[in-house]
């Protein structure tokens, strides 16, 4: 093996990049009062805002772009997707939607009622968002220890299995489905071992309750397993992901991760009258259950990047890449969330502008630095995403799959460390302006001089 992973792709088609000036950016970031949300795609350099829709898709998926079959009801490409979902997840129904969120949607609308509890490993938002729709709780079961961000540990995204006992003990007719998200995207993009699924599945059949996994970067966390989790080193990622799906009864996921495509999603489920409840809401929103709110060319898209998001020699590239990003600033002394994750890397705003209070956003401070040093768009998770309750202040750097190439990341790891060594010389948020929702989509902000 040579020691230079490369990207394993040639690039047939380009997207131009126009580099702006310092100065330029400055005006930029201010005229959309330090919101990165407000800025234009053309005026950023590199663009980590977020790594869903957001991969450049393969010669493949553009030829199945071409082969799409657009009849209303029974199309080709729903033959070719639904085959293909159920060989990789292995669930009797499959049913499109446009997106994750609205399988999630589906979902609890169907299982959930008032007052239930849905646990998980960690909730990503959305998922919080359409259970608590639902007036139900969404309850996230982390480790204490890893709410450490300096911890580095191989499976951080594990579920606390004792916790999740307790709280079967305490509540288990108000529980009616368990979810364990792979990677914990808010966690730091980190996996979950199979012995934790394993473990989560056999408590759940104990209880009788079903386990649905939120599987949007189910690939990313397969390879995990494989290079971190004893006795999985000779396995392919089929035969893990084959395995991890095994211990739950249903999916939900978002296509536009680790289906490599820019929309799409699905629910899976081997309950049919749940499915056929499913379909009827799918209906009146998404569209016939041969669809979903998809074109037919979406769904080869999806059938297609699927497959392709388990290639080996793809995900070593791909996990290699955000771990070397990772580890050049940290090792430069910059503080990430360790280990780095999967599809993104995360920097400690915290302890990165220790001199900067929660009530001045370093996390916002922070991914506004980095816009006006390099052009590069990140997205902060802290205070000004969560107010007063965010349990850190984070900055992600989320990675667009099969998007950028190493020259790309050296030159973001180059605009950290210039970042880092002009700490002292950032200064903190105000907000002039919130709407009463999602205030981190629309705020407005000003520096504090
Ligand atoms: N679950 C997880 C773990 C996610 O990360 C996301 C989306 C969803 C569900 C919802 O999927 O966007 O297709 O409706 N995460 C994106 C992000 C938005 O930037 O992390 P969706």
């Amino acid at each position: 093996m040579k020691k230079i992973i490369i990207e394993p792709f040639k690039i047939k088609s380009v997207e131009p990049i126009s580099i702006n000036s310092r100065i330029e950016r400055q005006k930029i970031i201010k005229d959309a009062h330090y919101n990165l949300f407000l800025i234009n795609s053309k005026d950023v350099i590199i663009d980590l805002l977020t790594d869903s829709g957001t991969g450049a898709m393969s010669s493949e998926q553009w030829a199945g772009i071409m082969r799409g079959d657009e009849s209303y009801a029974g199309s080709n490409s729903f033959e070719r997707f639904n085959e293909t979902v159920k060989n990789i997840f292995g669930f009797q129904y499959v049913i499109p939607t446009h997106q994750g969120r609205a399988a999630e949607k589906i979902l609890f609308e169907v299982v959930c009622k008032e007052g239930d509890i849905i646990p998980s490993n960690a909730h990503f938002d959305t998922t919080r968002a359409n259970i608590e729709f639902q007036n139900a709780i969404a309850k996230d079961l982390i480790p204490e220890e890893f709410k450490n961000t300096q911890l580095d540990h191989p499976f951080k995204g594990d579920m606390d299995i004792p916790k999740l006992q307790k709280l079967i003990d305490d509540h288990l007719d108000r529980i009616p489905i368990i979810m364990i998200t792979v990677t914990n995207n808010t966690g730091g993009g980190q996996p979950v071992s199979m012995k934790n699924i394993r473990e989560v599945s056999r408590i759940a059949k104990n209880n009788n309750i079903p386990l649905y996994i939120d599987a949007c970067r189910f690939a990313e966390n397969a390879y995990f397993i494989q290079q971190r989790e004893d006795g999985y080193i000779d396995q392919s990622i089929e035969d893990i992901v084959e395995e991890m799906f095994s211990y739950a009864d249903g999916c939900t996921m978002s296509a536009k991760k680790d289906g490599i495509s820019n929309i799409g999603g699905f629910l899976c489920t081997n309950d049919e009258e749940l499915s056929n409840r499913k379909k009827d809401l799918l209906i009146l929103t998404e569209g016939f259950p041969t669809y979903g709110g998809l074109a037919g060319r979406d769904l080869d898209a999806i059938a297609i990047g699927i497959k392709e998001a388990m290639d080996v020699d793809y995900l070593n590239y791909r996990i290699t890449s955000t771990s070397y990003l990772g580890r050049k600033i940290s090792d430069y002394g910059v503080p990430i969330l360790m280990p780095p994750g999967g599809h993104a890397i995360y920097l400690d705003a915290g302890i990165f502008l220790s001199d900067i209070a929660k009530e001045q956003f370093p996390g916002q401070a922070l991914a506004c630095s980095l816009y006006i040093e390099g052009g590069i768009r990140t997205s902060e998770i802290g205070s000004l995403m969560f107010g007063g309750n965010a349990p850190h202040e984070l900055v992600r750097l989320a990675i667009p799959r099969r998007t950028y190439t190493q020259s790309h990341i050296d030159y973001v790891v180059e605009v950290i460390k210039e970042v880092y060594d002009k700490r002292k010389s950032i200064k903190g948020l105000k907000i002039i302006k919130e709407p009463e929702f999602l205030r981190h989509f629309s705020a407005k902000l000003t520096t504090i001089e």
